[in-house]
């Protein structure tokens, strides 16, 4: 098993994504730190794993708040001494339609950058007492390529990948890896519903996959797994695509 013993922290946890790497760490030996907005989501994604070894325990966290998040990564501190490995997936993405709006923009990137920030500041000082670590950051490949659509998700997953990579160069001698996943559209029934509301997006985000298809959750939680996971153990400040070839073209 890839997280045998390893401590897990996953925000975002209630969400699609965030669900679909909570299920497969968890069968994957972890024991699991599950935080998101909503309470309410965290233990629903508790409840959705059973069966499993390792110990799990759920917190509410905003990540756009310090304060917050320092008592989100005390919760890892007291539950379980330690923290092994963060997945930092928590995230929103506004309608297209409102993205333009300078309040939407300063939104995109208070959540999304400003928020990840937060969250890799308050793991990594944990991190660093044991010498050791692995931090996945959720961007996009909307963080590696621009968006015809949304300036400010595109802005603020541009700005994960630059504070993953300048982290990983500066906590690598902490024993500490950062990295980045960056997936395209994601099969979730909130993608559903928007594109069975707009054949226009459906035919947009199908045309912007080589492969046809969008992602499984499962797919994307995959990777983090394996980034997170020390298998991964020379793998440093990467960004890597997880868009069925997308920014490959
Ligand atoms: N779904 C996609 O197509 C897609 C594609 C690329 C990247 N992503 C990224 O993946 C991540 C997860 O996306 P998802 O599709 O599972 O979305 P989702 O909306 O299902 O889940 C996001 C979760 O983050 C939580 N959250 C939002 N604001 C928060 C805050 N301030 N503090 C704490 N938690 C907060 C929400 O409560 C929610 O449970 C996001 O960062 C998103 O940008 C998603």
């Amino acid at each position: 098993m890839l997280l045998s013993d390893k401590i897990v922290l996953i925000t975002g946890a209630g969400g699609e994504i965030g669900r679909a790497a909570a299920i497969l760490f968890a069968r994957e030996g972890a024991s699991l730190v599950l935080a998101d907005l909503s309470q309410e989501a965290a233990d629903a994604t508790a409840h959705a794993i059973s069966g499993q070894d390792g110990r799990i325990v759920t917190c509410q966290v905003d990540i756009t708040n310090v304060a917050s998040v320092d008592a989100m990564v005390a919760v890892c501190s007291q539950e379980f001494g330690r923290l092994d490995c963060a997945f930092n997936n928590a995230g929103i993405n506004l309608p297209a339609d409102v993205e333009w709006q300078l309040e939407a923009f300063d939104r995109s990137m208070t959540v999304n950058a400003n928020g990840t920030m937060y969250c890799m500041t308050a793991e990594s000082k944990l991190m660093e007492q044991a010498g050791k670590g692995s931090i996945v950051n959720n961007a996009s490949a909307n963080g590696i390529v621009g968006s015809t659509r949304q300036p400010g998700y595109s802005a603020s997953k541009h700005a994960v990948v630059g504070m993953t990579r300048t982290a990983a160069i500066r906590w690598a001698k902490l024993g500490i890896r950062v990295n980045a996943i960056c997936p395209s559209s994601v099969q979730t029934p909130m993608t559903e519903r928007s594109m069975a509301l707009s054949p226009e997006l459906r035919a947009h985000l199908m045309s912007m996959s080589p492969m046809g298809r969008l992602a499984e959750p499962s797919e994307v939680a995959e990777a983090a797994l394996w980034l997170c996971s020390d298998r991964a153990s020379y793998i440093n400040g990467v960004a890597l695509p997880v868009d069925g070839g997308f920014t490959a073209g």
